[in-house]
């Protein structure tokens, strides 16, 4: 498999993350009219494009992902994707205070973030 083909979902998947963490980083203030729907879109591309690039990894020559960043990984955008379904769906609703599902779905990616970006980091070794 090229190199080329996991650039390519990796260059989806940082648009995934940007979709879902600007979303939240920009309305971060808000009390309302959250923006679940693109949160949604973004964690749901999140957990595609990362579940094609861990497959992608085992093909490779690496010997396959880092299984623990990977489960910490897919568990928190799962979390975020299902935050995001319901606020989306109560705020369609005309529900009120949907500040903790906002929160959560927002939290979960700003969390993975730093996982994807820290988990090897030099300080650490
Ligand atoms: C909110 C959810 C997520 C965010 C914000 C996120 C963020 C990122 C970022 C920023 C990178 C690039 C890191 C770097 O190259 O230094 C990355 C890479 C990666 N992510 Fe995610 N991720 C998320 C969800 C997932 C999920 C659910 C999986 C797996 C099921 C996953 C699997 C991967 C893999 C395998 C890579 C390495 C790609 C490579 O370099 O070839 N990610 N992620």
């Amino acid at each position: 498999m090229p190199a080329f083909v996991n650039e390519i979902f990796v260059l989806i998947h940082l648009t995934g993350m940007a979709i879902l963490v600007g979303a939240f980083i920009l309305n971060m203030r808000a009390k309302e009219n959250f923006p679940f729907k693109l949160m949604v879109i973004g964690a749901a591309i999140q957990l595609a494009t990362g579940t094609i690039l861990v497959g992608l990894a085992y093909m490779g020559d690496d010997g396959g992902p880092d299984n623990l960043k990977i489960t910490i990984k897919s568990l928190l955008a799962t979390g975020a994707l299902i935050a995001a379904i319901i606020g989306n769906k109560r705020q369609n609703k005309g529900e009120k205070n949907l500040q903790p599902f906002f929160h959560t779905a927002g939290g979960f990616a700003v969390i993975n973030l730093v996982i994807a970006v820290l988990w090897n980091a030099e300080i650490w070794s």
